[in-house]
């Protein structure tokens, strides 16, 4: 997968996406041939437990990256660019853009419209492929005032402004998070580029979820707009308590599992 590739895709076939911060879940990624892996910053809600992702930092993401790389080598990489790893300036956002690149990213993802238009530029410039990130951006959660769908009514028309400004500025796709079906689909149908939507309805040119979410790890609040593909919250716990119970009783380890003297 490359970036034109994925443009091209636009129209033509639904592009997959989904999130993954560590070699074996890389690997199963790449496995299982998903489009675009996203070492997003929810790295902080469902790896590190924060309860927002604006403790996550650059450390966190190229450690993350990195081991994305490893175990999926062959797949595209997009790497988040943590809170205020670019909000300060543009010459912040150049050199911490490139170190998730170096880290194995193949592009980036920012957060946000009119602002970041300048910088997205300045890295498209430099060869650095962007996604952009716009409705719902966790990374201004204060500023927002909550976790709220975005794109009603009046907000509709900024949105969809932004998202042009985005594709004029060179970006390679948009992620739309949270957004009214109607707004998110004006948007798809409004730019050459496509969109990769996360609640943000049926209509964007792909999908994207959060591993976790995806596979039932979460076993906390689940919000609405996932689809749960699997329960490995309750499957984890009933081999964790299989095997609590297998060595309170001896009955594990047994010989097959043991080294003897004379084994060859
Ligand atoms: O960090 C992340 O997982 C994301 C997705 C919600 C798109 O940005």
């Amino acid at each position: 997968m490359n970036v034109r590739k994925l443009i091209k895709m636009k129209g033509k076939e639904p592009i997959t996406m989904v999130t993954a911060y560590d070699y074996f879940s890389a690997k199963l990624c790449e496995r299982a041939q998903i489009d675009v892996i996203l070492v997003g910053d929810s790295l902080g809600n469902v790896v590190l437990g924060y309860d927002t992702t604006l403790k996550v930092d650059m450390e966190d993401m190229i450690r993350h990256i990195s081991a994305v790389k490893r175990g999926a080598p062959n797949s595209f990489i997009v790497g988040d660019m943590p809170f205020m790893s670019y909000q300060a300036s543009d010459e912040d956002g150049l050199k911490n853009a490139g170190r998730l690149m170096r880290a194995g990213a193949n592009a980036i993802k920012l957060e946000g419209g009119r602002r970041v238009a300048p910088l997205i530029s300045k890295l498209v410039d430099v060869g650095i492929p962007v996604m952009g990130h716009i409705g719902f951006t966790p990374q201004s959660v204060n500023q927002i005032g909550g976790y709220r769908v975005q794109g009603k009514e009046e907000d509709a028309y900024r949105m969809i402004e932004e998202a042009k400004m985005l594709e004029d500025s060179g970006v390679f796709s948009i992620v739309l998070e949270l957004t009214v079906e109607e707004t998110a689909k004006e948007i798809t149908e409004s730019i050459s580029i496509p969109t990769i939507g996360i609640g943000a309805g049926r209509y964007c040119d792909g999908q994207v979820l959060v591993w976790h979410d995806l596979l039932g790890v979460n076993d906390e609040h689940v919000p609405k707009f996932v689809k749960k593909y699997a329960d490995l919250s309750s499957e984890i716990e009933r081999a964790l308590k299989l095997y609590i119970s297998d060595v309170k009783n001896r009955t594990f380890p047994e010989e097959k599992h043991s080294f003897r003297r004379h084994e060859k």
